[in-house]
């Protein structure tokens, strides 16, 4: 069994991956940061504190444990959040990335980098892996640099870039828009959604069996991933609505220019899905499907 080090093993994917080596495909590590009391670590037999930014921590763990994968889901995520504090962003994203592919190359260890739709401008959807990157925000640029110091510095590299993720997240972690509406819902609130603003939402659990089907083929080289349907963010709040049963008149679509945010968001970054589709055979969920299978997951869990 492969030997595989998650790192941000708390975080969304990393999650949704330990939930679904349901089989036990890989042997898993985790790696978590910050130091804090995550559920999910509960799932974990092997787990290790580590910040990227600690090339000898990291060093360390890839020794005593033999790893010889690294799947890297670590990474500050919030778009606003990295458009404001970019030299913090740099170290994180970049500077850990670079740590980690630097050892990667000395220990002969295969390298899943995770990147992600804001590599694209949004103006010629849909996007493929061979579409031409030109990132409007920090974030995006951030993993260019990234992608490219992985291109040029590994063979053996898998880069997935996932668009928008939806799924159940640790408590502890950052919500998603599945798991922030459910939020509001239960407040009874009012929830605004911009519907100039489009993708193919992805359930993380799909994302999951790809990256496990990727490691699992020993394939290589770059995966656009994304769900069967393109919607706006009001459209896919509407059905998270509809299929929770809250008042769907709550709902309300405003345009992107209504939140004063910092950092601009590409237009329309839906993805084309051939290669997985014909790669890997696989046919991610569409909105209603993810959304149920979430409600599903959640309702086994409580009656187990
Ligand atoms: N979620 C999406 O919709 C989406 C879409 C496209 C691409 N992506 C990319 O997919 C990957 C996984 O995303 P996600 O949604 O699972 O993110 P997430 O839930 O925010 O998890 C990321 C994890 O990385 C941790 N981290 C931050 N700084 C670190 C450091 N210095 N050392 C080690 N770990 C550190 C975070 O800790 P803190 O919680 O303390 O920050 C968090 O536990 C990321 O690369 C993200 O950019 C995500």
């Amino acid at each position: 069994m492969k030997r595989v080090l998650i790192i941000g093993a708390t975080g969304l994917l990393g999650r949704a991956i330990i939930f679904e080596n349901k089989n036990e495909k890989i042997e898993i590590i985790g790696g978590y940061f910050p130091d804090k009391k995550f559920k999910t670590l509960d799932l974990l037999e092997k787990k290790y504190f580590l910040d990227i930014r600690d090339k000898n921590l990291l060093k360390e763990i890839i020794r005593k444990e033999n790893v010889e994968i690294i799947i890297n889901c670590a990474s500050l995520a919030n778009v606003d959040y990295v458009e404001r504090n970019q030299e913090e962003a740099y170290q994180t994203n970049f500077v850990g990335t670079k740590n980690i592919v630097d050892l990667c190359r000395e220990f002969n260890v295969k390298f899943v980098q995770i990147s992600t739709n804001a590599v694209y401008d949004g103006d010629n959807p849909p996007y493929n892996e061979n579409s031409e990157r030109n990132p409007i925000n920090y974030y995006g640029k951030l993993k260019v640099m990234e992608e490219d110091y992985v291109m040029e510095n590994l063979k053996d590299y898998v880069i997935v870039r996932p668009i928008l993720m939806y799924g159940w997240n640790d408590e502890l972690e950052r919500e998603n828009p599945f798991t922030w509406q459910l939020r509001l819902q239960k407040e009874n609130k009012e929830i605004m959604l911009v519907d100039d603003i489009y993708c193919n939402p992805l359930l993380v659990n799909d994302c999951a069996k790809i990256i496990l089907k990727i490691i699992d083929k020993n394939l290589n080289g770059v995966f656009n991933i994304a769900g069967s349907e393109i919607v706006s963010r009001y459209e896919f709040g509407l059905k998270i609505a509809e299929l929770t049963n809250y008042d769907k008149s709550k709902i309300k679509a405003v345009p992107n220019s209504y939140f004063k945010e910092i950092a601009p968001r590409p237009k329309n970054t839906s993805f084309d899905i051939i290669k997985i589709r014909k790669v890997l055979n696989y046919i991610p969920a569409n909105i209603s499907q993810g959304i149920e299978f979430l409600l599903d997951f959640r309702k086994n869990e409580i009656n187990r």
